[in-house]
């Protein structure tokens, strides 16, 4: 017998072309994938005896025609046991897929990256575990400072912890990176806080942190706010205080204006303290440098009229749904 796959295939598709009804489409498989008289079981057992030169290949192409002839047997018992499976209702509507949402922490997050990117500044990640070092000591607070015991601290151990405010990515960026540096560090702090509408043991922070050549306190009050005309919109002000975080020097407080709730806190802010500069090896005669930190989830809050922090970690759909 002469091994000739393709005119069996196309046999087959000249024989398939009429055929509709179960019965006729189980012949033709019988006549070509049949298990024990089927063509291609014919073909497979006259592989042997050809030649080895010639055998190459054929049993690719073998099962390449078994996959074709498959597949125009399922699609004709597709259609025909459509047609007369009359329990099959083709008119019902569709099942209702649910679209997912960003998460109103998620969207705040974006919005302020999208801003400040806006003015040169990039983005990265940070430890949440961490040590003593970073989030306290290289911060300009050793360890008997009183600056520490606003900032209850979940301790792992003596000398690692959960971060208190992503401030512990200042010296660790400072280290790794030559000014120009302009970078926000978002991400989850925690502290030993009782729960309640304003506060929780974890929550998020955006740090910023700008080190340069010439800057100062006038391009920080002016990127602060320029950030609160775009994010809570042109008409918002800013206004700041005089304040004392242990890494900044002048320290400042920032409250923006609310139609509704007045004056609101937003974020601590200053010029980095020179024990900061030198901690992250920078070059204090020829660089300075400002950060702030802001809360996100008061951001939040304040922009989508949200009275409880604690539906933000709920996951209720019945809220998340609305953004
Ligand atoms: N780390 C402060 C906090 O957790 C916020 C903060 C204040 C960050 C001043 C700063 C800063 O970078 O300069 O409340």
């Amino acid at each position: 017998m002469k091994i000739d796959l393709d005119k069996i295939l196309s046999n087959f598709y000249e024989e398939a072309q009429g055929v509709k009804i179960p019965r006729d489409i189980d012949q033709l498989r019988i006549k070509y994938l049949g298990r024990r008289n089927g063509f291609l079981v014919r073909v497979t057992q006259e592989i042997p005896k050809l030649p080895v030169s010639k055998r190459r290949g054929i049993g690719s192409k073998v099962t390449e025609v078994r996959s074709a002839i498959e597949r125009v047997l399922a699609d004709k018992t597709k259609t025909e046991s459509e047609k007369i499976r009359p329990d099959v209702d083709v008119t019902t509507p569709g099942k209702k897929t649910d679209v997912g949402s960003l998460h109103p922490l998620t969207l705040v997050i974006e919005e302020v990256k999208a801003i400040f990117h806006y003015l040169g500044f990039s983005w990265v990640d940070g430890p949440e575990v961490d040590s003593d070092l970073y989030n306290f000591q290289k911060l300009n607070m050793p360890p008997d400072h009183p600056a520490r015991d606003v900032q209850q601290t979940y301790y792992i151990n003596t000398d690692t912890l959960l971060r208190t405010h992503t401030s512990n990515m200042q010296v660790r960026y400072l280290e790794t990176h030559q000014p120009p540096v302009r970078v926000l560090f978002p991400g989850r702090a925690y502290r030993r806080d009782m729960p309640d509408a304003t506060h929780l043991p974890s929550f998020y922070q955006l740090e910023g942190l700008l080190v340069d050549a010439t800057t100062s306190m006038t391009d920080l009050l002016g990127s602060l706010d320029y950030f609160a005309k775009k994010f809570f919109g042109e008409k918002s002000k800013i206004r700041i205080y005089g304040h004392n975080f242990p890494y900044t020097e002048p320290s400042i407080e920032v409250e923006v204006f609310h139609p509704e709730k007045g004056w609101i806190e937003i974020l601590g802010a200053g010029m980095v303290h020179p024990n900061v500069l030198k901690n992250g090896k920078i070059d204090q005669d020829k660089f300075r440098g400002w950060a702030f930190g802001m809360g996100l989830d008061r951001l939040a809050m304040i922009k989508y009229g949200i009275h409880d922090i604690r539906v933000l970690y709920k996951n209720d759909l019945r809220f998340l749904t609305q953004f």
